[in-house]
C-alpha cells in the first residue's frame, strides 16, 4: 500500500487526461504525472514539472499511453447461474419479453441467486471482476435485484461490498429491488413494491449497503407510479436514484428519473426528444449499454444525435448480467458503442471515464487532473482510439490503483 508521504513521479508517457478543453482526449504528449498519498497532485508536460517533483520516486513508462482507470458504471455482476438456454431459445425465435412473461428471464436468475451461498456468489463474481481488472477497470457499479426478497437482496449487496475488500477495485452499489416481481407476488406488483422492495431498501440502507437506488421501468417490469414510490423512499433516505428506462418501449421512465434528479437513465433506446431535454435540465447522464442491444438483437439504437444536440453527457457500460448482456469486456463495449451506435472513440472513452464517474456521482475519478484519485490505466498503444478500434484484444500494460502499481 501507499504509505503516508509517498510521492511518485510517472514520466515518459502520453496522458489522455479526458479533461475538458479544446484538445481531443485532453491529450498531453511527453507528460508527467505526480502522485502523492494516492491522489494526483500534478499533471502536465514533463518540462513544466514543478521542482517539488524532484523529491519523488521516478517511474519511467517507456512512452506508453496513460488514461484514467476505466469505470464500468452499470453491472449486475453478482448473480447466480446463467441463462445460456434462453440464448438458445431466442435464437430459435422466442423474444426476451415472451421468455420473461413465461417465468424465465430475470425471475429464473432470481431462483439461482436465492439458492447460492454468499461464498459462491462472491467467487463467481470475482472471476468476472478479474476480467475487468485485467482491462484497466478501477471502479465498478454493482446492482442487487436478483434476490427480490430481503435476505437475498442483502446477501447480494454484502457480496458486492466484499469485492472491494478482496480486490484492488472501488465498488459502488445500487439497490435494484424494483427489478421484477418475484413469483410469490405474481400479479401483486404493488404489494411487492410496498411490502418487500421499500422495506428491504430501508434495511439495506441501515446496513450501509446502498450507494444509489435503481429500478426497471418497462412494460414487463414496473410502471412509473410504482417506481416513483421507490424513488420517494430513496429521497427520504437521501439516496440518489437512477433508472433502467426506455429499453424496450417508451413509458416515460427517463422523464420520471429526471424529475427525481437522477444520476443516470440507462439503456434509453426508445428515448424521445422530450425525455432527452428532461435529462438535460436535470443533469442526468445517459448510460449507453451496447451489450444488451447486441445480445437482444434490438434494432432501435439510442438517440445519440439528440443526446449530442442537447449536450447530455453519455456514459457507456457492460451491463454485465446473465440475461440481456453476458458482456464481460468493457473494451469490447467501447468497440460496440462505435460500431453499433456511431459513437466516436473519444466519446466512448469519455463514457467509461469522465461520464461514467458522473453517472455514479463520483467527484474524484474519471479525469487525470490534480486532486483526483490516482486510479490509472497504462496501455501499450500510442493513440487512445486504439482502445475502441481493436476487437478482442487487450493492450493493458498495467493498472495503478490509489497510486499503487
Ligand atoms: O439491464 N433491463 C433490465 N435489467 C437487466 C437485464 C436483467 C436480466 O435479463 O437478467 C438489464 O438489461
Ligand atoms: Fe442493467
Amino acid at each position: 500500500m501507499n504509505g503516508a508521504g509517498t510521492h511518485t513521479l510517472f514520466t515518459n508517457l502520453t496522458a489522455a487526461t479526458m479533461a475538458d478543453g479544446a484538445v481531443p482526449y485532453g491529450l498531453i504528449e511527453d507528460a508527467a504525472i505526480a502522485v502523492k498519498d494516492g491522489y494526483v497532485c500534478w499533471v502536465g508536460p514533463r518540462c513544466d514539472a514543478p521542482a517539488s517533483c524532484d523529491a519523488a520516486t521516478h517511474v519511467d513508462l517507456a512512452g506508453r499511453l496513460v488514461t484514467p482507470g476505466l469505470i464500468d458504471c452499470h453491472t449486475h455482476i453478482v448473480h447466480g447461474g446463467d441463462r445460456a438456454v434462453e440464448f438458445e431459445m431466442r435464437l430459435k425465435g422466442a423474444s426476451y419479453e415472451n421468455i420473461a412473461r413465461a417465468g424465465g428471464g430475470i425471475v429464473s436468475t432470481v431462483k439461482a441467486t436465492r439458492s447460492a451461498s454468499a461464498e459462491r456468489l462472491l467467487s463467481d463474481a470475482l472471476r468476472r471482476v478479474d476480467v475487468l481488472i485485467a482491462e484497466g477497470v478501477t471502479c465498478i457499479e454493482i446492482k442487487s435485484g436478483y434476490g427480490l426478497d430481503t435476505e437475498t437482496e442483502l446477501r447480494m449487496l454484502r457480496v458486492a461490498r466484499a469485492i472491494a475488500v478482496n480486490r484492488p477495485i472501488r465498488v459502488k452499489t445500487a439497490f435494484l429491488g424494483a427489478h421484477a416481481t418475484p413469483a410469490e407476488y405474481a400479479d401483486r406488483d404493488d404489494d411487492y413494491i410496498d411490502n418487500v422492495c421499500i422495506p428491504t431498501l430501508r434495511a439495506a440502507h441501515a446496513e450501509g449497503l446502498v450507494d444509489a437506488v435503481d429500478g426497471f421501468c418497462e412494460g414487463i417490469a414496473f410502471q412509473p407510479a410504482q417506481i416513483a414510490r421507490v424513488f420517494d423512499a430513496a429521497r427520504a433516505l437521501n439516496l440518489p436514484v437512477k433508472l433502467h428506462a426506455e429499453q424496450l418501449s417508451n413509458i416515460g421512465g427517463a422523464k420520471l428519473a429526471a424529475q427525481y434528479g437522477a444520476l443516470s437513465a440507462d439503456h434509453i433506446e426508445h428515448l424521445d426528444e422530450t425525455g432527452v431535454m428532461a435529462m438535460k435540465n436535470a443533469g442526468t447522464t445517459a448510460v449507453i449499454l451496447p451489450g444488451a442491444f447486441y445480445t437482444l438483437r434490438e434494432t432501435q439504437a439510442p438517440p445519440i444525435d439528440l443526446l449530442r444536440k442537447h449536450g447530455v453527457p453519455m456514459a457507456l457500460a457492460t451491463d454485465n448480467n446473465p440475461g440481456s448482456s453476458p458482456l464481460h469486456s468493457l473494451l469490447l463495449g467501447l468497440n460496440m458503442g462505435c460500431t453499433l451506435f456511431g459513437i466516436t472513440p473519444e466519446e466512448t472513452l469519455r463514457g467509461v471515464t469522465q461520464n461514467a464517474a458522473r453517472a455514479l456521482g463520483l467527484a474524484d475519478a474519471g479525469v487525470l487532473v490534480a486532486g483526483m484519485r490516482a486510479d490509472m490505466a497504462v496501455w501499450d498503444i500510442t493513440h487512445p482510439a486504439e482502445l475502441s478500434y481493436r476487437i478482442g484484444f487487450n493492450p493493458l500494460h498495467s493498472r495503478i490503483f490509489g497510486g499503487t502499481p
